[in-house]
């Protein structure tokens, strides 16, 4: 028969496992530790009957008594161990601002789409309406309600792309645009349309087959000449941020606009002559001219009451002046690296 001394050392240590396998926080642990280990606790209670014993009884009891003693402690040392182990901030101090962060690559803006919303930010602030075309155009937007009748050497100044033998085309400018436009609102109207245009062109750094344009249309009674240079000026200066805009207007010829102007503005990079302005000084940035009448009426519009301007700027042009690019082809490649300047 078992010593009643080892009996209860062995149900106090059976206890004990049972209820040490359930503790999941120090603090538990704790409790666990007074109420087996403590000064008052039931080993301290279970040493005192053992050390009263006679010596004989002790002599058999004793190391079955020891090992019990010594696996309660080992029970509680264990398990402080492991919940150690899992708690933070026993973990070795970790310096946070040491660590190099992740480096984190968003997406960015398209070049194209940034220099975009800088002139809508301009235009749309003086009441001008973004306005959108089809690329697959026909030629009597292209052309015909531009003033440029077949034959006529104007619709060779654009080498046009053909859709496949049909009488579509790639539009050679966003001058089609205007007509889209006016047929879609009529009049008075003021807009704007950036957008692609294509033209087979003999690729290098300052011609790609496809580029971009921005045109614009301002259409009321009484509209001159001084509103499309004020209107000129006004853009050149708020894109290009600069307060003592310097201009040249000389005489230009499209068919759809009499007179016809190109507007050429003193060169961002030099003031003696440079490679962007072919040591003129001067860069060539805003074709214009006043509606020429048979534009207006093509679309239904009475010349007599009305009138209007009309320009239509290389976008790609001052995307390349603004940031100083040297090859139109960048813009198109989609390199991430080029891309990301930007
Ligand atoms: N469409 C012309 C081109 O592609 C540019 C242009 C010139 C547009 C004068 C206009 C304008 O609206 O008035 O070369």
């Amino acid at each position: 028969m078992l010593h009643p001394l080892l009996e209860n050392a062995e149900q106090l240590l059976l206890n004990a496992t049972e209820q040490c396998s359930s503790i999941t926080t120090l603090d538990a642990l704790e409790n666990f530790r007074i109420q087996f280990l403590g000064r008052k606790g039931h080993l301290i209670t279970l040493s005192e009957t053992f050390n009263a014993l006679p010596t004989e009884e002790k002599k058999i009891v004793g190391s079955r008594f020891q090992e019990i003693k010594k696996a309660l402690e080992n029970l509680h040392a264990n398990k402080k161990k492991s919940l150690e182990s899992i708690k933070p901030e026993n973990k070795n101090h970790i310096d946070f601002s040491e660590i190099e962060a992740q480096k984190n690559h968003p997406g960015k803006l398209h070049a194209y789409t940034q220099v975009i919303e800088r002139i809508e930010n301009i235009f749309i602030p003086m009441g001008y309406t973004k306005f959108e075309g089809p690329e697959v155009e026909d030629e009597f937007h292209n052309f015909d309600a531009l003033n440029v009748p077949t034959n006529h050497p104007a619709r060779d100044m654009h080498d046009t792309l053909w859709v496949n033998n049909t009488k579509q085309l790639l539009r050679t400018h966003t001058s089609s645009v205007q007509i889209r436009a006016l047929e879609e609102h009529g009049i008075p109207i003021a807009g704007f349309a950036p957008g692609r245009v294509f033209r087979h062109e003999a690729v290098d750094a300052t011609h790609d087959i496809m580029f971009m344009q921005c045109e614009g249309i301002f259409i009321d009674k009484g509209i001159n000449l001084s509103n499309l240079l004020g209107t000129a000026k006004h853009f050149l200066s708020s894109f290009f941020e600069t307060k003592d805009l310097d201009i040249r207007i000389r005489p230009g010829f499209f068919p759809f606009v009499e007179p016809g102007l190109e507007i050429d503005m003193r060169c961002v990079f030099c003031k003696t002559g440079c490679s962007v302005c072919k040591k003129t000084t001067w860069i060539e940035v805003f074709p214009c001219g006043m509606i020429h009448p048979n534009v207006l009426k093509a679309c239904n519009i009475d010349p007599e009451i009305y009138s209007g301007f009309a320009f239509g700027f290389g976008l790609s042009r001052i995307v390349m002046l603004y940031h100083g690019i040297d090859d139109i082809r960048h813009l198109s490649t989609g390199k991430i690296g080029f891309l990301k300047q930007f």
